[in-house]
């Protein structure tokens, strides 16, 4: 099945199942917004929960905090915000749609990487066990001329926006001629900047209101308060601030169901450091975060590094964690080296001296930054879409049935076990319900005597459910039950007074971060 159809299907499943809903669905939807159902609220708190858990109880020197989401304007002016948040954006004058200029190359490139790949499998076809692909790419007539034209117009773009040539990015539209894919014609305005935050009136009336911002990122609350955490948390350099917030930002394009929301949360974590140490702190970073990926055991091959070559206006170094998403791999996570950029520009225009003591080089000085932060929303749509598995299951009988199972990471999983009476009778009901209210308390367990167990198990299967707990008949008599594995199907028999210990083992968040750095 093509990775679209997969992806389509995962959507279609995220709603029947509770994950996600389009916002405001009975009004026809609100675009790239979305809310969150009863499974995956649980996904995204586990998430969250992992991720605090990593930065904030495992690090003595990082500390949380939880700022509002109104700030003073001004602050978005400190931070360049106000002048430079801008994508390049474009209409097409017949069909009246906007769109990414850069987004429109990039697409067109894409394209013809598609082309080269269809070459490049017709030739695998073609030759059988013979093929040498990397010989045919280099003496390919037709693949060479797409990789020609490729390189070509990926470099030109590049240069434009290091450069924020605007007239360059329309050229390149008009050269390769690209189509609005709505009306199918090339009637492109110019290119301009649009500003990318969302913004409102605060106060009573019109004179007396002031405009402020729904902030872009959560990164500056931190910013703005370093020295009130540093002060009253008597911070020692290095030393880091935490938070979970939501960010808003009116995406031109907003596309790929949440990957690109308007509204969304980050995990933001700013850690401050000597000038002059930040790229080594870079690279520190950099491994930790990896392997906090990693942990999870979705595939390490999921994830690489790319290396940003058009820096922020804050940065001195930057990369991003990509993941392997059904539409190929895309940042799921950003650090950033940002130098002292972001807590020279607050004390310039706040007027507040924002320094450091430092006591071993007895000066002081502003910190430096190393920032990670990372979308909680591209983080759960990484884990569903790695998580959704079609099989074809052979039964005992020869026969074969279909299922899909959710092979979310068992320590993130919605829910965690199901404790399925057998049959609905012979007082089964009661014994699974004693079970579920001695584990409710350690696990989030979900209760189901309805149905065959089989539908039941595919439910749980639907949901990513690790542990399926079944109270037979035997249980009565000896007071064990079979516990299912959702992954292997396989079934065991264990005493019921063992549970809470077999599930603890299997789905802490404990297991997880003891995997990783310090
Ligand atoms: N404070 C730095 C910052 O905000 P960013 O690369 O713009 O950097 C960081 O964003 C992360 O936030 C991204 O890696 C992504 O996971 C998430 N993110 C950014 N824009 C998003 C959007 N429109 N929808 C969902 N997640 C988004």
């Amino acid at each position: 099945m093509a990775d679209e159809d997969v992806f389509k299907k995962l959507i279609a499943h995220a709603k029947e199942y509770g994950f996600v809903f389009q916002s405001s669905e009975i009004y026809d939807g609100l675009s790239a917004v979305y809310d969150y159902g009863q499974n995956g609220v649980e996904l995204k708190n586990n998430i969250k929960k992992y991720w605090w858990d990593a930065m904030v109880l495992l690090h003595e020197n990082i500390v949380g905090i939880d700022s509002a989401i109104f700030m003073h304007p001004t602050i978005w002016k400190a931070s360049g915000h106000v002048d430079a948040f801008n994508d390049p954006m474009i209409d097409n004058r017949d069909s009246k749609k906007r769109y990414r200029a850069d987004v429109l190359i990039e697409d067109y490139l894409q394209k013809i990487e598609d082309k080269i790949a269809k070459e490049v499998e017709k030739a695998a076809k073609r030759f059988g066990d013979a093929f040498d692909e990397a010989k045919f790419r280099q003496t390919n007539a037709r693949v060479l001329e797409h990789q020609q034209q490729y390189d070509t117009v990926k470099q030109r773009m590049n240069d434009a926006m290091k450069q924020d040539n605007l007239e360059e990015l329309r050229q390149i539209i008009l050269d390769c001629g690209i189509v609005c894919p709505i009306s199918g014609t090339r009637n492109w305005t110019d290119v301009r900047q649009f500003n990318l935050m969302f913004s409102t009136e605060m106060g009573s009336t019109a004179e007396g209101s002031m405009k402020v911002y729904l902030r872009p990122e959560t990164a500056q609350g931190i910013f703005v308060n370093y020295l009130n955490v540093q002060k009253t948390g008597r911070m020692k350099l290095p030393f880091g601030i935490a938070q979970i917030g939501k960010a808003f930002r009116n995406e031109i394009v907003a596309r790929q169901f949440i990957f690109r929301m308007r509204e969304f949360e980050q995990m933001e974590m700013q850690f401050f450091v000597q000038p002059g140490t930040e790229l080594d702190w870079f690279e520190h970073w950099k491994k930790v975060r990896l392997a906090w990926h990693q942990a999870l055991g979705m595939g390490n091959e999921k994830y690489r590094f790319h290396k940003h070559e058009k820096l922020a206006h804050y940065a001195n170094a930057a990369a991003d964690i990509e993941f392997e998403f059904p539409f190929g791999f895309k940042e799921v996570e950003g650090i950033h080296s940002r130098t002292n950029y972001d807590l020279s520009q607050h004390q310039q225009y706040s007027g507040k001296k924002i320094q450091y003591f430092d006591p071993e080089r007895n000066e002081s000085y502003v910190p430096y930054v190393i920032e990670t932060s990372i979308g909680v929303d591209r983080m759960f749509l990484s884990v569903l879409a790695n998580a959704y598995t079609e099989e074809t299951i052979t039964k005992e009988d020869g026969t074969t049935d279909q299922r899909v199972v959710m092979r979310i990471p068992a320590a993130i999983a919605p829910v965690k076990l199901a404790i399925l009476p057998l049959v609905k009778k012979d007082g089964l009901p009661e014994k699974a319900h004693a079970i579920k209210n001695k584990l409710r308390f350690e696990f989030n367990c979900q209760y189901d005597e309805k149905d065959s167990i089989g539908r039941r198990y595919r439910r749980q299967d639907a949901i990513g459910t690790p542990y399926c707990i079944t109270v037979d008949h035997q249980s009565l008599e000896d007071d064990t039950v079979t516990i299912r594995y959702r992954d292997t199907m396989a079934q065991e028999r264990v005493p019921i007074a063992s549970l809470t210990e077999i599930i603890s083992e299997k789905v802490s968040i404990k297991k997880l971060l003891e995997q990783l750095p310090l």
